[in-house]
């Protein structure tokens, strides 16, 4: 057992710049790390904490309380891969040396270096491995490493989202190996397959046929200036990737809206429009005009939640601005919700019973 007055070699010297290094280099490892089995935005390299756990439990071998013992099993431990010289100072360059060689990623499992990493640990805690105790532990990066030197590791969180990253990490893979990994890709797929059923009806395909996978959602601000009336999205960027050759942007092509357009077209008409209960919606003096129903499918419900919900949210701050809705910003509200409804119906979404002969009829 170390003294525990004995200094520990951390104390008294680091391999900061090799260990620095290696460091730096593992935030661009993509393959195998920790960190594409989830993001975690503080965690930290594996191989500073290899490192400076290797320095803590190791004793400094020129402190006079270090035992012979320790420095006996070192000597033989670090033999099988250079000689060690005779002096103290020798020892301890010589476990610097390792630990700045074992810290490298490349090294983290090879098996030379981990089995001269757990004789030195065993040295120094012969009755027994230690217990590495992180109660911040994120990303996990200290207790895997504890349980690499052969510790005991305890790790906890406030962060739920920790908390699983590290069961999954120091708990589930050591116990189900690859299997693990294969169970859920199975589980992925299912959960895959059932969500694209479930939720294909909010992403009805572009006109191309394409199938979007996200929609940008912004509150939009309508022009005021006289004949304009376009419906502008309020984003910070339009920018959707910067890095070199993927560089992707959205282009806003602003189109006078569906609402105004039918506003134009009512005024030069001298139309009359109804809305909810009433049919036809509109009447128009002298034009001919008739009236279609939509399937339930083509707007289901969570589409319009959603917009009752909008249409709630513009009402509640209409009514903050002016005591009470005056009609012109009711109409207004009336049209741009109508102009969303159709939007949505144009999209095609649900069943499209006409669309086959739609199509036959247009190719006539
Ligand atoms: C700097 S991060 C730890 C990074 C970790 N060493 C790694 O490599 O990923 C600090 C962690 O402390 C956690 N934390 C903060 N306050 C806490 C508290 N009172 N109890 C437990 N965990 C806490 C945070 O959720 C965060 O994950």
């Amino acid at each position: 057992m170390i003294p525990k007055e004995c200094k520990r070699l951390a104390e008294v010297d680091f391999p900061i710049a090799e260990v620095s290094r290696h460091s730096a280099r593992e935030k661009s490892i993509r393959h195998g790390h920790p960190s594409t089995l989830h993001l975690w935005w503080a965690r930290r390299p594996l191989a500073t904490c290899r490192a400076v756990l290797m320095g803590l439990l190791l004793p400094d071998p020129c402190d006079p309380l270090c035992p012979g013992d320790f420095k006996e099993s070192a000597r033989k431990a670090l033999g099988q891969l250079r000689g060690v010289g005779k002096s103290d100072e020798d020892l301890r360059r010589a476990l610097l040396a390792f630990i700045a060689d074992f810290s490298k990623w490349d090294n983290s499992s090879n098996q030379t270096l981990l089995e001269i990493a757990l004789a030195l640990v065993r040295a120094v805690y012969p009755d027994g491995p230690p217990l590495v105790v992180d109660p911040f532990a994120g990303g996990g990066s200290i207790p895997l490493e504890a349980l690499r030197l052969g510790c005991e590791a305890f790790a906890s969180d406030l962060n739920p989202v920790a908390c699983l990253i590290l069961k999954v990490m120091l708990e589930e893979i050591p116990r189900h190996g690859p299997k693990l990994a294969e169970e859920l890709r199975r589980v992925g797929a299912e959960i895959k397959r059932t969500a694209e059923k479930e939720l294909a009806a909010l992403y009805p395909k572009d006109p191309d046929g394409a199938t979007p996978i996200a929609y940008l959602w912004a509150r939009t601000v309508q022009c005021e200036a006289p004949g304009c009336g376009a419906e502008i999205p309020l984003m910070r960027s339009f920018w959707l990737c910067k890095k070199p050759n993927r560089k992707r942007a959205l282009r806003c092509r602003i189109e006078k809206n569906a609402a105004q357009a039918a506003s134009l077209l009512r005024e030069s008409l001298r139309t009359s429009s109804h809305h909810r209960g009433f049919l036809p919606h509109w009447k128009a003096e002298g034009a001919t005009y008739f009236v279609t129903f939509r399937l339930a499918g083509t707007l289901p419900k969570i589409v319009l939640d959603r917009l009752e919900q909008d249409r709630r949210t513009q009402e509640e701050s209409l009514l903050r601005r002016f005591g009470q809705i005056p009609e012109d910003e009711r109409r207004k509200l009336n049209d741009l919700f109508s102009a969303k409804v159709e939007e949505y119906l144009d999209a095609g979404a649900g069943e499209c019973w006409l669309a086959g002969v739609v199509r036959s009829f247009g190719a006539r």
